[in-house]
């Protein structure tokens, strides 16, 4: 009879085949996980899943640092996915109006794509008419990213990293950037930018997520309710390139100071939305000293979702104008007119061609690091 009982030894060993058969690979725990998502240049390419004990799943690929999906509960406790995206790889690479990707090197114009950097002009690839507009025609969020698989994934974080070659897209200086995206536990998605360069150079981070608080595809961003913690912002020309001009919001449709909803006064007889054709501008934000500072809040009533944006440099508030039904995205889903927002967290617009405004400079020595967090709730 004591034969066929099992040994502590034996069991021992049964365990350990049993736990190596179901634990996942060393990359992967519950809080993060990985599955294949194409590949781009011969490089392969992976969705990573990241997920929160507060009920909110971040999907995340290398390939631009794409936030491709980012689902949040309603105020019911239902999760809904609120970023503009496509479900394939494919159909990033065919035409994305940058959905929720990072953008670098330098977010958003510089006029007549050139600057001027310690007495030496820069011709940047023209991929905007005359302008370059995200970094030019193949920007960071047309590359694909290292994912740093080496990082416990004890927290829902995902680490990226991308070195841009001295004279890419014109830009000078071999520049290594680092973004770590968090999913934390209280609802936020933070993303940590950092970098470093071997030449002078200029730099401006951002990300582009196109945020649709009802849902993404279920119809435009009018009724969401904005504040914008700022007294002035950034006017622009008829080519969107900031004039140089730090402009007060008072008496204007740009004054968010108290949270309106966004199709309130997109429609107002206003040279500078006639320029921008809707809001594509960049605000100043009221700061409160060093660190974040609460830059926005958006509220959608229907769903009860809010989202508030903290951060360290400035802030483009996309409405969306560009958005014409071509983009057939997530679930097939056509994205419409103003369909998303986007809250990108950034320099101003043209600084390298804007003495006036703060410097974008960076130098070999230095390091640039910046954060962004969007802080999710409901009520
Ligand atoms: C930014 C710009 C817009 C537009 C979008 C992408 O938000 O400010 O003018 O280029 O990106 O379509």
């Amino acid at each position: 009879m004591t034969q066929c009982l099992p040994t502590f030894a034996s069991l021992v060993a049964a365990a350990a085949i049993l736990f190596a058969a179901c634990s996942p690979a060393s990359h992967e725990t519950p809080r993060r996980t990985r599955a294949p998502f194409g590949t781009v240049d011969g490089k392969e390419v992976f969705l990573y899943t990241l997920r929160n004990r507060s009920g909110m799943e971040a999907r995340i690929t290398n390939y631009g640092g794409i936030v491709v999906s980012l689902l949040v509960p309603d105020k019911a406790g239902t999760p809904g996915d609120v970023v503009l995206g496509y479900d394939s790889l494919s159909s990033y690479l065919k035409a994305t109006p940058y959905f929720g990707a990072i953008v670098g090197r330098y977010g958003n114009r510089i006029g007549k794509a050139r600057f001027t950097l310690d007495g030496k002009e820069y011709v940047l690839n023209a991929n905007d008419g005359p302008n370059t507009l995200h970094g030019g025609a193949r920007g960071f969020d047309k590359v694909v990213w290292e994912a740093d698989e080496t990082t416990p994934a004890t927290e829902p974080s995902l680490s990226l990293s991308y070195l841009s070659r001295d004279g890419e897209e014109g830009y000078p200086g071999a520049l290594r950037a680092a973004v770590v995206y968090t999913l934390t536990d209280s609802n936020e998605l933070r993303i940590d930018y950092a970098a470093t360069t071997d030449r002078p150079t200029v730099l401006n981070l951002t990300h582009h997520s196109y945020f649709n608080l009802a849902g993404a595809g279920s119809g435009d961003i009018l009724s969401h309710e904005l504040m914008l913690n700022a007294d002035r912002f950034t006017p622009i020309d008829s080519g969107l390139i900031t004039t140089g001009e730090l402009r007060s919001v008072e008496g204007t449709p740009m004054d968010f100071r108290v949270p309106t909803a966004i199709g309130v006064r997109i429609g107002a007889s206003d040279e500078q939305l006639r320029f921008g054709r809707g809001y594509d501008h960049n605000w100043v934000l009221n700061r409160t000293g060093a660190g974040l500072s609460l830059a926005a809040r958006v509220f959608e009533r229907t769903s009860g979702r809010a989202i508030e944006v903290w951060t360290t440099p400035g802030i483009q508030f996309y409405s969306g104008n560009f958005l014409d039904g071509t983009n057939v995205g997530k679930g097939g889903k056509a994205y419409a007119y103003r369909t998303g927002l986007c809250l990108e967290t950034q320099h101003f617009p043209d600084s390298p061609n804007k003495p006036s405004f703060p410097s974008t400079v960076l130098r070999p020595g230095e390091k640039f690091a910046s954060t962004t967090v969007y802080k999710f709730s409901t009520r």
